[in-house]
């Protein structure tokens, strides 16, 4: 089901939003809206569905509207155009059209927003900062310490928790913004650019961190980045953006092969696969082959046997037979590298103990090859 779902969602800046709507619609651009009006178009025409319990990653080049598209989700733009409805309450409510009671309620229980900028109270101290949001609903002050406690230990800053905020670094604050986002019972997390002023490892971590987090919390979390290798390795959905509109939007798998333009092509050509692909986008899913009665014919002589259960049982290779050896969906590639170094034979992708998909060697070399062929071919 879908937890947020934009239904053709307009967000314009400025006075003229009607005449914009109008130039929008004859096909004009942004910067010739712009020149015409003086209106700004922060998105245009959005269409998109965000499954509960996924992550939603938006990215794109600076300006092309992600925080914009983020920030209709709880209000802070309005919405100037078109729907944007939200599972409330075994119904749902359209943000462009809500009541100021009902933004509140959504606000207070539904929906948290980690910001680009922390967003965090100078003066109070990390903990009262993590258990802010519960605090202001209520909730008994041993029972925020308790979580605020719980939380500070997640993202590895318990020491801190009695220094105001200021003293914390940038990078920590953001760690107290994170901290803050998961001590609240909202159902729908808004993070915009959360791990961007933060050295590169600190961010490879929380970005584990929050997967991890996520297997147990199931939020729905609409994320922004502009960094490709960041979606990817987050997103369950990936959405890129340009000049205000939705490009492309899909899995990692669809990203990578088959961007839908220049501009994603460009993106895709600067990622580290190693680090943001894993088994399950490197898979064939086993669908995808042609049966023959019980067998597979994978790459290079390698034939993938079934039994009677319709089971992937063994693998051959010129009448030899050989055991299965399987991968969890996760793994990331870096592992899958290293298991295949290990072996001629093709992997076995399992998804909740079934096997779903294979990786031959060429499917790894293919998803490398995209890279090279690419960044060879486009330089920036
Ligand atoms: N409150 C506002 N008032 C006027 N114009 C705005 C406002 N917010 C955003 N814009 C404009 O909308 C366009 C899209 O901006 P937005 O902040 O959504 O981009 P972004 O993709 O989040 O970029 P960045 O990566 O730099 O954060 C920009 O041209 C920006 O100037
Ligand atoms: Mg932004």
């Amino acid at each position: 089901m879908a937890a947020v779902e934009f239904k053709h969602v307009d967000v314009i800046f400025g006075k003229d939003q009607k005449q914009a709507a109008a130039l929008l619609d004859q096909g004009k651009t942004r910067s010739e809206i712009l020149a015409e009006t003086g209106s700004v178009l922060g998105v245009a025409d959005a269409s998109l569905s965000v499954e509960e319990g996924t992550i939603c990653v938006l990215m794109g080049l600076s300006g092309s509207g992600k925080s914009s598209l983020l920030r209709c989700v709880n209000g802070l733009n309005p919405v100037t155009r078109g729907e944007l409805l939200i599972a409330h309450k075994g119904t749902t409510v359209d943000m462009a059209n809500i009541s100021s009671r009902q933004l509140r309620e959504l606000r207070r229980d539904r929906i948290a927003m980690v910001f680009q900028q922390f967003g965090l109270l100078p003066w109070c101290t990390v903990r009262e900062n993590v258990g802010f949001g519960l605090a202001v609903k209520g909730v008994p002050k041993d029972e925020v310490q308790r979580i605020a406690n719980e939380k500070l230990a997640l993202v590895n800053l318990s020491d801190w928790a009695d220094k105001p905020v200021n003293e914390l670094s940038g990078g920590m604050q953001q760690r107290v913004g994170l901290a803050r986002a998961f001590a609240t019972d909202a159902d729908i997390l808004l993070m915009d650019e959360p791990f961007s002023a933060l050295d590169p490892l600190i961010r490879d971590r929380l970005q584990d961190e929050l997967l991890e987090l996520q297997k147990t919390l199931k939020r729905t979390i609409i994320f922004v980045s502009h960094d490709l290798n960041e979606a990817l390795k987050l997103g369950n959905q990936i959405v890129i953006m340009e000049s205000g509109r939705i490009i492309q939007a899909g899995t990692a798998r669809d990203i990578i092969f088959k961007p839908a333009n220049e501009y994603v092509r460009r993106f895709v050509a600067n990622i580290n696969p190693l680090h943001v692909l894993y088994a399950g986008v490197l898979m064939r899913p086993l669908t995808q082959f042609n049966r023959t009665q019980d067998q597979i014919s994978l790459d290079e002589g390698w034939i993938l046997q079934f039994d009677a259960t319709n089971t992937p049982i063994s693998l051959r290779l010129q009448n030899q037979e050989y055991p299965l050896q399987t991968l969890d969906y996760d793994t990331w590639m870096q592992d899958v590298v290293e298991v295949a170094e290990q072996t001629d034979q093709p992997l076995c992708v399992t998804q909740a103990g079934k096997i779903v998909g294979v990786i031959t060697h060429k499917d790894i070399l293919h998803s490398l090859l995209r890279q090279t062929a690419l960044s060879t071919e486009q330089p920036m």
